[in-house]
């Protein structure tokens, strides 16, 4: 989603603000802009598309100003023309915002009774009017920006700046992410510590409701009621070199192929493998007295805990219920006091995920958040931090993040198992050095890399591509699906394969492609039959299956992929290996913007 950034310098900072939204590129967006104080007076540069077309712009002007804001602009309101791109001024504010307005049309028709005539359809222009008309009264920029923000419903994250204020950025957060970045005599701040991460490792994190007021050398924090606040200085890990591709055509492609690494580095947390025995960090409450569990997640982290859900009702024998955030959050599920909720997400700053997280602390439960960037809202608000570590994924299709949840994931169901009593110490160890054989069996499926190319360059013209699982393979089956239409546009869909026969088996066709993700495990043989009635049915067959699989029925498929013998336990992650470079072959093969998929957003902090 949108990204935005400020900064207070004591250079030009035209080409750094550049720089900090170029490291937001993976967020996802349709357009681009700066704004600079150029000799006192406000000036911006905007483009629709991407990066390349505002740096295009930008050479044809010489900006000499060190104080501006930028943004990359997700399209709510508005569609991404010049005209819609932040930042947007008004009078002698210029302002740009990541979130959404709720209340935006109210505002709207109140400035228009007033004569005032908005220039473009987004909500972030109107906020801009409601601050300046406030100054118009005669209040300073904090007053201005605090009374305007008691005027709005909804989410956001601002950055403003003010004509006639060289030494002056004014940021406020209420549910989109925003951090400060300490410098020498400079002031930062941005979307994420990645956005600061060329001009300093020192941040503060803003709190959700909190305004921070910036001049070169200062930084006052008000809080949600106004009061003035601090928060703590934290070091970064985030570095300046994070975005490099390396040797690699796409992020997705680097991040598929570092899955072994980071796997291996989340299991290390959490397994150890001198004792064969998983270690969870302190959880405030007693596993074994649970008597349900509650996930809840979206897209890809929701498919992880669709795993989960197998993994421990299977080993744990309790009930886990598994929701879409966006539903969950408005459900009204109840929830017996005292309970555990389990939140997945990457970016961490999930609107929906953050919502559910918030009701599930509502009712009473203790929460855990299997999170991947552990400064972000979900991490600070949980209970329990489960973090994986995947390090930043700039790809917008997740990959090495729903590789690494299910590493955490798995380690909690056995944890769970244990200490509920339903496994033995023996089955422990089994499981835990079942997983230490995962990086290697990892490498070994993704040395299949170019036979998956040509498999993928020959199902890429398809109109609709299905996708099938049984049991714990569904999910892999819905994230292949997810995968491949999320990059390359292909309709696709995953479906459970016994569910076929009520209804979507209409769809097969001669020739359409119907990827069976089949290892050898207790429903081997039931997937199989399935797979024979599609292929029956003139469907071109694409069995992922293990060595024993394709040997035995890899003959009369269309296409076979072989991924190492391994445990069932494991099939989940390194099944993904497959599906995700399916979906990566057929996208760069059909020569889509990968690592940025069209409409796609990498953290979605709108609902
Ligand atoms: C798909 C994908 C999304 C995310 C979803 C949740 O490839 O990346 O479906 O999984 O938007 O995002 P997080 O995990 O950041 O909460």
């Amino acid at each position: 989603m949108c990204g935005i950034v400020g900064i207070l310098g004591r250079e030009p900072v035209a080409m750094r603000l550049v720089e900090a939204l170029r490291r937001l590129e993976y967020r996802g967006y349709d357009s681009a802009g700066i704004a600079v104080l150029e000799d006192g007076t406000l000036k911006r540069v905007r483009a629709p598309g991407k990066l390349g077309q505002l740096m295009a712009c930008l050479a044809e002007r010489e900006l000499k100003s060190t104080i501006g804001i930028g943004h990359t602009r997700w399209a709510t309101h508005g569609v991404p023309t010049e005209n819609n791109a932040h930042p947007h001024f008004a009078g002698r504010v210029a302002i740009v915002h990541n979130g959404i307005i709720e209340n935006f049309k109210t505002l709207r028709a109140s400035l228009e009774a007033e004569g005032i005539r908005p220039e473009t359809d987004t909500d972030t222009e109107i906020v801009a009017h409601l601050i300046n008309r406030r100054l118009g009264q005669g209040l300073s920029p904090l007053d201005a920006v605090q009374k305007t923000l008691e005027e709005l419903e909804g989410a956001f994250a601002f950055v403003i700046m003010f004509e006639g204020e060289d030494d002056l950025l004014i940021g406020a957060r209420r549910g989109s992410p925003l951090a400060v970045g300490h410098g020498e005599g400079e002031m930062y701040l941005g979307s994420d510590a990645i956005a600061l991460a060329p001009f300093t490792s020192r941040v503060t994190y803003l709190e959700d409701g909190d305004l921070v007021v910036l001049t070169r050398n200062s930084l006052t924090l008000y809080d949600e009621q106004g009061r003035q606040t601090v928060r703590p200085l934290q070091f970064t890990q985030a570095s300046a070199l994070l975005v490099d591709k390396g040797n690699y055509r796409h992020f997705m492609a680097k991040e598929i192929a570092e899955q072994p690494a980071v796997v291996g580095h989340t299991m290390a947390e959490y397994l150890d493998f001198n004792v064969n025995r998983v270690t969870l960090p302190e959880l405030p409450l007693d596993l074994a007295g649970l008597d349900r569990i509650t996930i809840t997640a979206c897209g890809t982290a929701y498919y992880a805990g669709m795993v989960a859900k197998y993994w421990i009702e299977q080993l744990a024998r309790i009930p886990v219920d598994v929701d879409v955030a966006s539903e969950f959050r408005y459900r009204e599920a109840p929830l017996k006091k005292g309970g555990f909720a389990l939140v997945i997400s990457q970016s961490g700053e999930t609107a929906d995920t953050l919502a559910a997280l918030r009701y599930c602390k509502s009712m009473g439960q203790h929460v855990a958040a299997v999170v991947n960037v552990p400064e972000s809202t979900i991490a600070r608000e949980s209970d329990v931090i489960l973090r994986t570590y995947a390090g930043p994924e700039i790809g917008v299709a997740s990959t090495k993040a729903f590789t690494c949840q299910l590493t955490v994931l798995a380690a909690f169901a056995i944890a769970m198992a244990r200490a509920r009593g339903t496994i033995d110490g023996d089955e422990e160890t089994r499981l835990v050095q079942t997983m230490n054989r995962l990086p290697r069996l990892l490498v070994q499926a993704l040395s299949q890399d170019s036979h998956i190319e040509e498999v993928a360059k020959k199902i890429a013209h398809a109109r609709d591509i299905l996708y099938l699982g049984r049991g714990i393979n569904y999910p892999t089956a819905l994230e292949g699906a997810l995968k491949l239409k999320e990059i390359s546009y292909i309709h696709a869909e995953g479906y459970a394969a016994g569910e076929l026969k009520h209804g979507p088996i209409a769809l097969i066709d001669e020739g359409v492609p119907v990827v069976v993700i089949a290892p050898r495990d207790g429903l081997f043989d039931k997937t199989v039959s399935n797979m024979e009635e599609v292929a029956a049915r003139g469907a071109h067959i694409v069995l992922i299956t293990d060595e024993e699989g394709a040997r035995d029925h890899g003959q009369n498929t269309f296409e076979t992929i072989a991924v190492p013998m391994s445990d069932p336990f494991i099939a989940p992650i390194l099944y993904a290996i497959p599906v995700q470079l399916l979906a990566y072959h057929a996208a760069v093969f059909l020569g889509t913007d990968v690592d940025q998929p069209r409409n796609l957003a990498k953290s979605v902090t709108v609902e």
